[in-house]
Order: C-alpha cells, then sequence, then structure tokens
C-alpha cells in the first residue's frame, strides 16, 4: 500500500483530513473531513510537507495512497463491522462519553475492545512501513490511544508523540474502563503524551502510579513548559498540557475581505434584519449542549424576558456519528425543540431558530461569525472547542459577544467571556440576556481582550510548543530530517 518515499514526519489519526464522499451518480469527490482536529493539523501538515496516516470516513474501500497538494496521504481500510465496532463502538460509544464526564452512558463490550486493538495495529502498521528511519511521528487523539507503543515494538528508532483533543476523565471515571491498563501502558509508547488541560495530565500521571506501580513526578503540571514526567521500560516519558488552538490568521484575514462583509450582511437580511442574531456551530453531539441553548432562549421567549421580534437563532449543526443511537436521541431532541419554538414564536417568513444540519464552506462560515451578535457555545464537557476561537479571530471589528461553557477547555484562557455552567439553566438564560443587552463598549473591551490571547497563541505555537519536547533541536521543518 506504501508508495513513494518515507516520511520524516508523520502524523497518525483515525481520520485522513479529507473526507471521500461516495455520490448517487456513481462518482465520488473529496471533501474536508468534520472536526476540529483536521481543523488545527491541517494547516501545520501541509506547512512540513509530512505526510498523513488515516481512514478515508468510507467502509471497505481500497484506497492506494495519494499526494494531495504536497500532503502524501496514506489510507487505512476499515471493514463495515470494524466501522460499526472499533469507530462506532469502541471509540464513539464507550470512549467518547467515558471521557466526556459520562453525560451519557458508556457501553462496555468485548467485541468492540478486540477490534479496537485490531485496527490500532494496522494503523501501528501502517505507521511504521511509511516512517523514515528516525522520523517524527505524531499520533492523534482517543481513536489510536494503543499505536503509541505498538508502533515503538517495531520502531524503536523513531520518535513518537501523541495528543489526546479531548478531556482526559477523572481518575473515578477511568477506572471504571475494564481495559484501563492496557490503554495507559498503550500511551506509555510515546515520549511525550499532550492533554489539553494541566488536569489531563495529571490524571494520567496519577493513574500510572495507581495501575502500573510507576513513580511519576509530584511538581504540578503547567501549561507548555512545564511538562510531568514518568519512567517507563527504561525511557523517560513526559506528560504536559498544551491546550490547542486555530490557524487564526487566517479567519482574521478571511474576515476583512470585502466579500465576507457583503456576505455577512446578505445573511442578516435574510434572517429579516433582527436587532439581533444569535449563532450556534457544532457538530450534531451530545456533548455540545445545543439542546441547553434552545431551552434557555425559549425561558426568555415564554417569560418575556427578551422579545421574539427582536432575535433571530442560527443554528448550525454538522451531520456526525448518524448510527450511534445516542446521537439519533439528540437529533431527534434538537429538531423536535426547534420546531416547537419556531411554532409558538414564529411567523410567516420568520422562523426564530434558523436550523441547518449540514456542513458549510470556510468563506460562509466566516461570514456567519461576522453576522453573528452572540456566540454560543454551551458544550457539557468539550476538551477545548475551537468554535470559540474561531468566533474571536474572526471579529477583527471588535464587536460581537461570546457565552462560553465553563466546561470548555477554551474557557481558562477566553476569561473575558461570558462563562456559563450549561447545567445551570438560570446562568445560561442570564447570560444570554446580558449578551443580547450588552453595550458596545463592553463588546469591544472583552473582544480585545479574548483577541490578544487567540492571535497569539495560535496554532503554530501549539504544534512548537509540543515538537520542541518531541524533537531534539528546535522544530522547523529541517530538525524532522533522517537522524
Ligand atoms: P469538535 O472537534 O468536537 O467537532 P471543535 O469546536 O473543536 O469541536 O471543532 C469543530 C470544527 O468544525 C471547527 O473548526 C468548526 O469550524 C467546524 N464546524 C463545525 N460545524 C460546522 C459546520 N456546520 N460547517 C462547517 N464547519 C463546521
Ligand atoms: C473531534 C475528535 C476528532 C474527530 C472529530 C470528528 O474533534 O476529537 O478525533 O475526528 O471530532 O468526529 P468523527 O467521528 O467524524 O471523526
Amino acid at each position: 500500500m506504501m508508495t513513494g518515499r518515507r516520511a520524516d514526519f508523520l502524523v497518525v489519526a483515525n481520520r485522513l483530513p479529507v473526507d471521500l464522499e461516495l455520490l448517487d451518480d456513481g462518482t465520488e469527490r473529496w471533501r474536508q473531513s468534520p472536526g476540529g482536529l483536521v481543523s488545527a493539523l491541517e494547516p501545520i501538515l501541509r506547512a512540513r510537507n509530512g505526510a498523513w496516516i488515516g481512514w478515508s470516513g468510507q467502509a471497505d474501500q481500497d484506497l492506494d495512497s495519494f499526494d494531495d497538494d504536497g500532503l502524501v496521504m496514506h489510507p487505512v481500510r476499515l471493514s463495515s463491522d470494524e466501522v460499526r465496532d472499533y469507530y462506532e463502538g469502541f471509540s464513539n460509544a464507550t470512549l467518547w462519553p467515558l471521557y466526556h464526564d459520562v453525560v451519557v452512558p458508556p457501553v462496555f463490550e468485548r467485541s468492540w475492545w478486540e477490534s479496537y486493538v485490531e485496527v490500532n495495529q494496522r494503523f501501528a502498521d501502517a505507521a511504521a512501513a511509511a516512517a523514515a528511519p528516525g522520523a517524527t511521528v505524531w499520533v492523534q487523539d482517543y481513536q489510536l490511544q494503543l499505536v503509541p507503543a505498538m508502533l515503538r515494538e517495531q520502531r524503536p528508532d523513531l520518535r513518537i508523540g501523541f495528543f489526546l483533543h479531548i478531556p482526559f476523565p477523572p481518575v473515578e471515571l477511568f477506572m471504571q474502563l475494564p481495559w484501563r491498563k492496557e490503554l495507559v501502558r498503550g500511551l506509555l509508547g510515546a515520549d511525550v503524551v499532550g492533554f489539553q488541560m494541566p488536569g489531563g495530565a495529571q490524571n494520567f500521571l496519577w493513574l500510572t502510579r495507581r495501575l502500573l506501580d510507576l513513580e511519576p513526578s509530584k511538581a504540578a503540571v503547567r501549561v507548555g513548559n512545564r511538562p510531568g514526567s514518568v519512567s517507563f521500560d527504561g525511557r523517560q516519558v513526559r506528560v504536559g498540557a498544551f491546550p490547542i488552538s486555530i490557524d487564526a490568521a487566517s479567519f482574521d484575514k478571511l474576515s476583512r475581505r470585502s466579500d465576507t462583509l457583503e456576505r455577512a450582511r446578505q445573511i442578516r437580511s435574510d434572517v429579516g434584519n433582527p436587532h439581533r442574531v444569535l449563532l450556534g456551530v457544532d457538530r450534531l453531539d451530545y456533548t455540545k449542549g445545543i439542546d441547553v441553548r434552545l431551552r434557555a432562549l425559549r425561558e426568555l421567549l415564554v417569560s418575556g424576558r427578551v422579545d421574539p421580534e427582536s432575535v433571530t437563532m442560527i443554528q448550525l449543526a454538522t451531520p456526525s456519528r448518524e448510527r450511534v443511537d445516542q446521537y439519533k436521541a439528540m437529533r431527534r431532541s434538537i429538531e423536535q425543540q426547534v420546531g416547537r419554538l419556531n411554532g409558538e414564536f414564529g411567523r410567516v417568513g420568520r422562523p426564530i431558530v434558523h436550523y441547518l444540519h449540514q456542513p458549510v464552506g470556510r468563506e460562509e462560515l466566516v461570514a456567519l461569525y461576522q453576522a453573528a451578535d452572540v456566540m454560543v457555545v454551551t458544550p457539557l464537557r468539550d476538551g477545548m472547542n475551537l468554535v470559540c476561537k474561531e468566533y474571536v479571530a474572526s471579529r477583527h471589528d471588535l464587536d460581537g459577544v461570546l457565552v462560553l461553557s465553563e466546561f470548555a477547555g477554551a474557557a481558562a484562557e477566553l476569561t473575558s467571556s461570558l462563562r456559563v455552567n450549561p447545567h445551570d439553566l438560570d446562568s445560561v438564560a442570564n447570560a444570554l440576556e446580558q449578551a443580547l443587552t450588552m453595550d458596545s463598549a463592553e463588546q469591544r473591551e472583552r473582544m480585545r481582550t479574548a483577541r490578544r490571547q487567540v492571535m497569539t497563541n495560535d496554532v503554530d505555537r501549539w504544534a512548537r510548543s509540543f515538537l520542541d519536547f518531541l524533537e531534539p533541536v528546535p522544530a522547523a521543518p529541517e530538525a524532522a530530517t533522517v537522524k
């Protein structure tokens, strides 16, 4: 399967950055894959001329490696049983809910675990075949936690990093997992294990002691240059916190373009030029709290605190993991709530909520960010949440208010946002009301503070801070050449 030159810098992720779509007329096309992992990593990989190992998003496809604008893609095949057991099952019905504070109950199923082991081995084999001697291999996210150890077994010459994009759970929750030791051992195959938040790194270090009798470092882990460490198998594994970010300059640039500004005006006019436009942008996932914000909006309308003539909400919800039961249930619930709100408070030609169950392109997304007076981000738990950072980066005009859940990793950085507890409906409703009535001076002050954070701490800086630990010399492209 592996063709061409072996790579000095390799990303291994469940998904390729592009997603294969099989169209009804028998043709196919590639589109950008959903989610924050791809949004964050793709610009970095393109800049480094690296290679990417991942799944195409379709079952049973045998695809050759290919070059996409200088980035070499190595597709990994998943059978339809593996999509069910490894991807929808163990990754998204066991690990995803377990790591997101058990907001829905995780399912523990032996056959799913077996599939997870088998598929992780396939990714490790693909990485071992594609990596040049001494290469840097960066493994991503919860779907591939066994890959670092499996890869080290075959290729001890490699520098192996692992980054978890989602939260790492509290110890008490992780301990529920029947395969908890195996996962911790899998991660310890890396030289550097990265988490979004210091708390995640700390939890992991603690588990190495509890489950494997190791002796992790005791000092508190701090963001960036203060990782912890643990010695395992004669190696020192560094364990740190590296909050991920976005390609902020590209959002800023796009948001300043005259066609974007014109499109933003058009969007506002299309929704009836209300006094205030609220916006939500998410994958349709039960962790995102889309239902929470709809309930809070309804409360404000029912109680008369907000006049239905003065507001409109636009909610984009990208289809995601659509065959998993909990996702089906959440979709039904959201669509019912949207229907109810529009039934009660809309009028002909003027719904209260414009709901789009579809992805939109980058230009349209930034125009929507520009058009929105209030960005509503209310996850029950989120590793980081890039949408809120994208909103801030798209508001060079300093207008707009961000309502942000305390349970998103980004809340630790975006301290000037209106932070809410998504489990407390009053807290969300009050913040929405405050956002809808905030004067321009306060908006500008808060947005200026948020932009200082987002425009400086971009995704390049994030990658550099991680790779500086992984690679012996500074993480410039030439630093990753063969030893
Ligand atoms: P997650 O990774 O859990 O999906 P994030 O907020 O970290 O959540 O990242 C989501 C990414 O997906 C962002 O880059 C966002 O712009 C993009 N996205 C979400 N919904 C849509 C949509 N409807 N159309 C286009 N892009 C979207
Ligand atoms: C989150 C996860 C990613 C995942 C993305 C989209 O960002 O951290 O690993 O790729 O969601 O989910 P999907 O299941 O469609 O790949």
